[in-house]
């Protein structure tokens, strides 16, 4: 565990489960608002955008996945999903380890090297493909309550930031491949959707 203090003390797994929205969808497409306020809608959010993410489940989710155009994002890339088989046969799903992690207003001030990662997002849903972002990244961000903070993150966990940072300009993981492979899977996503 870092020392992040942006960390949601006295977390527990609870909250609304709000409505994902799925490619292409308008509110992906937009360059999100900065936040302003740092108040309690603005907490009351991302905690529901927490319990979201984990109820996909996913290791990050963008407030305009949610349907709000706002510059923030939260992720968890370290937790377990783990499924125990009760007596009765049926499947119990726990998730162990729970680090949440809020970003607002974040940008990426610094990055190096290369990693090619097989990505997949809520909002596109199904589909899974490689690709090639910086492998280690300096993210300047704000907490809950506003402070600037830094986090150095690499790997999955600077592929997850920088992923959820494409969402608050407008950009889906789609729009990184080629333009072969993006409309091959524009085609795929548009027809299950009909
Ligand atoms: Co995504």
């Amino acid at each position: 565990m870092n020392s992040l203090d942006n960390f949601l003390t006295n977390y527990e797994l609870q909250g609304e489960a709000l409505k994902i929205y799925t490619y292409p969808a308008k509110v992906l497409k937009q360059k999100a608002v900065e936040v302003t306020e740092f108040d309690e809608n603005l907490s009351h959010l991302c905690k529901n955008m927490v319990y979201t993410m984990y109820q996909a489940p996913g290791i990050g989710l963008a407030a305009p996945q949610v349907g709000q155009s706002l510059r923030l994002f939260v992720a968890d890339t370290t937790y377990e999903k783990k499924e125990t088989t009760l007596p009765d046969k049926t499947i119990e799903t726990t998730l162990e380890g729970l680090s949440p992690k809020v970003y607002i207003n974040p940008r990426i001030i610094s990055k190096s090297g290369e990693i090619s990662y097989e990505e997949g997002c809520l909002s596109v849903p199904e589909i899974y493909e490689n690709v090639t972002r910086a492998q280690k990244i300096t993210v300047e961000y704000q907490s809950l309550t506003g402070e600037i903070l830094q986090y150095e993150a690499e790997n999955l966990e600077a592929v997850c930031i920088q992923h959820e940072i494409d969402h608050l300009e407008g950009i889906v993981f789609l729009d990184r491949l080629s333009l072969f492979k993006r409309n091959f899977f524009l085609k795929k996503l548009l027809k299950k959707k009909k």
